[in-house]
Parts: C-alpha cells; sequence; structure tokens
C-alpha cells in the first residue's frame, strides 16, 4: 500500500473530502500557492486521530492551514497533505458564558454569534478572517485584545493521536505567538466570556469593524499584517516613513491604506512577496535601525 491510499481509509465520503493535486491559491486569501500533494477535510477526532497516526506512519507532511488567511504557500505548492478542520471540529456549544469552540469555526462567525447571544469579549475577532485554531496558534488580535485572552483551555492532540487538555498558562500565549505549536494539532478551546447586553455588544462590534475597514485593506487579496509589531511601535508606521507605500515587485504591492499589508494586486507569485517582504526589511533596517520579523505562516518553502 502507498501512502495516498492510506490516506483514503482516514474519513469516510473520501470521494467529497479528499483531493490529490489541490490548488492552495483557492484556499489562501492571498490567491497565491502551487498545488498541495493532497487536501483532506477531516470532521470528527477519531478522524483526525487516524491522521496523526497516519502522519508517524507515513512521515507525510501534514499542515492545517486553518482558513488560509495568514498564509503565504510557496509556488512550487506543498508537498505534502493539507487539512481542514470541519463538521465536529468547527462546533459552538455555549454553557452560561462558558463557550467551547472547534479549532476549524471561522473567528467572524464566532464573533456574530456571541454578540447575537450577548457575551462579550470576541467583537474585536469579526475582522479577522481566520479560523480558532490559527487564532490559539498565533494569539490572534486587534483593537487591543487578543484571543488567548479569553481562554480558559485549550484541547491539543499529540503525534500519537492523543488529546490533551491545556491551562491557559500552559498554552503559553505571547504576542502573536503559543506554545501550541509543539503539538500536532490545536482542535479546539473553553472560552469565558462576559455577559452584557446584546446591542451594546453588537455596536461594539460594528464599531471595531469600522475602525478596520477605515484603516486596512479589505478588497485586495492579503494576508493580514505581514510583520509582527517591534516592541512599543507599528511595522506599518515604519514602513509607511520609509517610503515604501505603494512600492511594487511583481504583482505584489505594499498597500497605500496601511504599510504593514502587502496586496496580491496582479497575480502575484510568491516570489513577488518574498522580494517585496526582503525589500521591505531591507529600506526599514537602513532607515531606522529596525529589523522586521514576519507574522504570516509559510507553506512550502525550503527554510
Ligand atoms: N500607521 C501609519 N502608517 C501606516 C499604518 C499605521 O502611520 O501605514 C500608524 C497609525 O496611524 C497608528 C499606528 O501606526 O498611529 C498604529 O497603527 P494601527 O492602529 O493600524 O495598528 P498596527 O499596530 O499597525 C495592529 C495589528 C493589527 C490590528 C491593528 C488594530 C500587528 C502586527 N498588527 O496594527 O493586526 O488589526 O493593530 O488593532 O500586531 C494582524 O495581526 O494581521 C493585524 C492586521
Amino acid at each position: 500500500m502507498n501512502w495516498k491510499d492510506a490516506l483514503l481509509d482516514i474519513v469516510k465520503d473520501s470521494d467529497s473530502r479528499i483531493r490529490f493535486g489541490e490548488l492552495l491559491a483557492k484556499h489562501t486569501y492571498f490567491g497565491i500557492g502551487g498545488e498541495a500533494t493532497a487536501y483532506i477535510e477531516i470532521s470528527t477526532v477519531d478522524e483526525l486521530g487516524a491522521l496523526a497516526r497516519f502522519h508517524r506512519q507515513w512521515d507525510v507532511p501534514v499542515a492545517i492551514i486553518g482558513r488560509g488567511s495568514n498564509l503565504l504557500v510557496s509556488d512550487t505548492g506543498f508537498n505534502g497533505i493539507s487539512v481542514r478542520l470541519v463538521g465536529e471540529l468547527a462546533k459552538l456549544d455555549v454553557d452560561g458564558n462558558t463557550v467551547s469552540v472547534g479549532a476549524g469555526l471561522s473567528l467572524p462567525r464566532l464573533s456574530k454569534n456571541m454578540s447575537r447571544q450577548g457575551l462579550s469579549g470576541v467583537e474585536f475577532a469579526l475582522g479577522i478572517p481566520g479560523s480558532v485554531g490559527g487564532a490559539l496558534i498565533m494569539n490572534a488580535g486587534a483593537w487591543g485584545s487578543s484571543f488567548g485572552d479569553v481562554v480558559t483551555n485549550v484541547t491539543v492532540m499529540t503525534d500519537t493521536g492523543e488529546l490533551v487538555n491545556l491551562t491557559h498558562a500552559e498554552a503559553a500565549f505571547e504576542y502573536r505567538h503559543s506554545g501550541l505549536d509543539a503539538y500536532f494539532c490545536a482542535t479546539g478551546a473553553r472560552l469565558k466570556l462576559e455577559p452584557g447586553d446584546v446591542d451594546t455588544i453588537t455596536a461594539r462590534m460594528q464599531t471595531f469593524y469600522k475602525q478596520k475597514i477605515e484603516t486596512q485593506p479589505f478588497a485586495e487579496e492579503n494576508a493580514g499584517c505581514m510583520f509582527k509589531n517591534p516592541s512599543g511601535d507599528s511595522a506599518g508606521r515604519l514602513i509607511d516613513i520609509s517610503g515604501l507605500k505603494g512600492h511594487r515587485i511583481g504583482g505584489a504591492e505594499v498597500s497605500r491604506v496601511h504599510g504593514n499589508f502587502i496586496l496580491n494586486i496582479d497575480n502575484a507569485t510568491a516570489a513577488d512577496v518574498l522580494d517585496l517582504i526582503a525589500y521591505i526589511q531591507k529600506q526599514v533596517r537602513e532607515k531606522t535601525g529596525i529589523s522586521l520579523q514576519t507574522e504570516v505562516k509559510r507553506l512550502g518553502f525550503l527554510d
């Protein structure tokens, strides 16, 4: 048996939930990237456990791609299996102000649902088009809040397919980083939210969203902020004062609205984006002495 046949045994309905040679450009907000050898939708913990064991047995690279919102995929694609969590792994359960969320759920959906239920704490997340899993791993945030702030526990799966429940402290949340990368996969989290008035929470959520629309690009394909903010400053501001807004390499351009966004304005390749990243880093270093570090995750590159 080869690994592709073994993969077909992991899920039911493999015809619709497994595809070979899947173009990843269509699974990323950047709209960039070649093919993954395989793409699979995993909908239960049991299937995920089987995938973890498959990964150990066959040693084929596996990447959980979330909703592809913070991801740059190489032009040559990903020599491995890209995974999307759906079904049971994208569920939402509310018990008073304790909320259990699956890693596959989208943050905007979570944010809207919580506002409708009069639960406060994730209003900031409407404008972040990622998954709960991505938000856990990256400790995604905006407008002074980070996802980790509302998380009491995280469930992860180990390489051997075991589920482990971690406390907030064990998840080791930092600015745009956590300790969760060490596991095979984050499967979900328990959140503690504050009960409040539906209209107040909804208004707060809409105010954040309006602020996002006013200060960040949204029409063109992009992967959110490209660089982490250096301590006490904004990468976007540094890129701006370095005169780089509107700078273009191939089909990739620095947003004229917010300097920390790279836009795919005309069939940009991953190589265009990497060249633009390197150019920005060099110019900002020369002009300000600060070395910007990327925030966006990469897939399919050699380094
Ligand atoms: N600024 C400029 N020019 C620019 C961009 C920003 O002068 O081109 C100035 C702004 O005027 C403001 C300051 O820099 O005075 C900070 O800007 P902003 O409020 O936009 O925040 P940011 O630090 O640039 C961070 C997060 C965003 C998040 C916003 C809003 C990071 C890397 N960025 O941006 O998160 O949405 O705050 O809270 O942490 C992301 O992580 O993908 C992301 C977009």
